[in-house]
């Protein structure tokens, strides 16, 4: 969101004329810096000489973001039959499409394996099984090289105590499932974990996973996975992913080298690709002053935002309304029936009901975790491409809401109609 001659803008547009259009609560995405950051990584890791991005779409399935992606000649990383089911959709080419589950039944891995897309195990059970049932089939192995990354316990997936991945101990198991059937192995995987706050320690990681490719003789791809950093706070923590693409890019090639073959160098970013692209915009309903707070409370929630509640994760909030107001201490909070609360004494232009508030880095995990709790409505996404806003998601109704519910006849009594 930019301040442009008094007024606040996203991708040039006017953002409460968006409220106007599109309501509020709203999910406003910016295509351009989408694709900014596509080609900021792509040119990051450039060095490589097959370099290959795979959208992580867990961030943000919106069709039109996924087609988005697609044009600009990314993959898509997925992890439930329903993201494939998506990418397809999508147009994604079923080879495009990587599908890393963990914990899915063999059932679910057999119908991603009957669409086409490629295949990622991360347990030695489903090796097996798979392995059995699919010995042609070429698949790649997520491995967990036991580095602590990401950036709290709830996003650091490749410790120890991690569910994902196969230990990096397993190897010699897992070369021995390999050889006993037949399989060939194409890619390796890690993926560490969201928000790394020190790239030494993902180099640690990427260290691990090499020293164990050379016991895998058929690669064509190792997949580092993703957990680049974006800031939420300004000059706050980010990956230098210029710098880290250098050291990795360099670290990759000379590996190649050695190893006789040219391999794909593979990511899967989520948040670095839409998080700063999403800004969320709500109206305040009350200004409530009490003994020690002033809150501002606003027509959404922890049900449309869970992120400040689930992670602590800090979301700039700015009053879009009425910025030249008197800068106040507030806290902002939603409308459950529980502590909601989406910022704690934030300091912004003085909040009057009705005003418009703005979250911002609401790209990535926000729409896609919310839920109808208090049995509220989704709110609308829109997007703004080449400068214009178009909604890519209508808000929700009551029959949506009542769209999957079966009513018992011997339950059921004549209601009040529903508009
Ligand atoms: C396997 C895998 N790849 C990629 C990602 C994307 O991570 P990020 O959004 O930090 O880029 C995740 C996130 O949970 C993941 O689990």
């Amino acid at each position: 969101m930019e301040f442009v001659d008094g007024r606040y803008q996203i991708a040039g547009v006017d953002v409460l004329s968006l409220v106007e259009q599109f309501g509020a609560p709203v999910y406003v995405y910016d295509a351009a810096r989408m694709k900014q950051q596509y080609h900021r990584i792509s040119k990051a890791f450039g060095g490589a000489k097959r370099l290959r991005i795979n959208y992580a779409c867990k961030a943000l399935t919106n069709l039109n973001v996924l087609r988005l992606f697609q044009q600009l000649g990314s993959g898509l990383d997925t992890v439930s039959m329903q993201e494939v089911e998506l990418g397809l959709l999508a147009g994604f080419d079923p080879h495009d499409i990587l599908f890393t589950p963990n914990c899915v039944s063999l059932e679910e891995v057999n119908r991603a394996v009957s669409k086409g897309v490629r295949m990622n195990i991360d347990n030695i059970s489903i090796l097996e099984q798979f392995g059995d049932q699919h010995r042609g089939v070429p698949i790649c192995i997520r491995l967990n090289p036991h580095i602590m990354a990401g950036g709290n316990s709830k996003i650091s997936v490749g410790h120890i105590d991690s569910k994902f991945g196969i230990s990096i101990h397993q190897v010699p198991h897992v070369l021995k499932v390999v050889s006993a059937l037949g399989l060939k192995i194409e890619g390796l995987h890690m993926h560490t974990g969201s928000d790394i706050l020190d790239a030494q320690v993902f180099l640690q990681g990427v260290e691990i996973l090499l020293r164990a490719a050379v016991d895998f003789p058929d690669l064509d791809y190792i997949d580092f996975g993703s957990g680049f950093k974006v800031p939420y706070k300004e000059g706050g923590i980010a990956t230098d992913i210029e710098d880290l693409g250098a050291r990795l890019t360099d670290r990759f090639n000379a590996f190649c080298a050695d190893y006789g073959r040219e391999l794909a160098l593979m990511f899967e970013p989520g948040k670095f690709l839409v998080s700063e692209a999403g800004t969320f915009l709500m109206r305040t309903n009350v200004v409530k002053t009490t003994p020690a707070t002033v809150f501002a409370g606003v027509d959404s929630g922890l049900n449309h935002m869970i992120r400040p509640m689930f992670y602590d994760a800090y979301h700039h909030i700015v009053n879009v309304s009425n910025h030249g107001g008197k800068p106040r201490i507030y806290t902002v909070v939603g409308y459950i029936c529980e502590t909601d609360t989406f910022g704690i004494n934030r300091q912004l232009a003085e909040v009057r009901e009705g005003d418009i508030l703005s979250m911002a880095n609401a790209g990535a995990y926000c729409y896609m975790m919310a839920s109808n709790y208090n049995s509220r409505f989704r709110p609308a996404e829109v997007m703004i491409l080449d400068g214009r806003a178009h909604l890519i998601r209508r808000r929700e109704t009551m029959e949506d809401l009542l769209g999957t519910q079966v009513e018992l006849p011997a339950l059921a009594r004549p209601v009040a109609t529903v508009e």
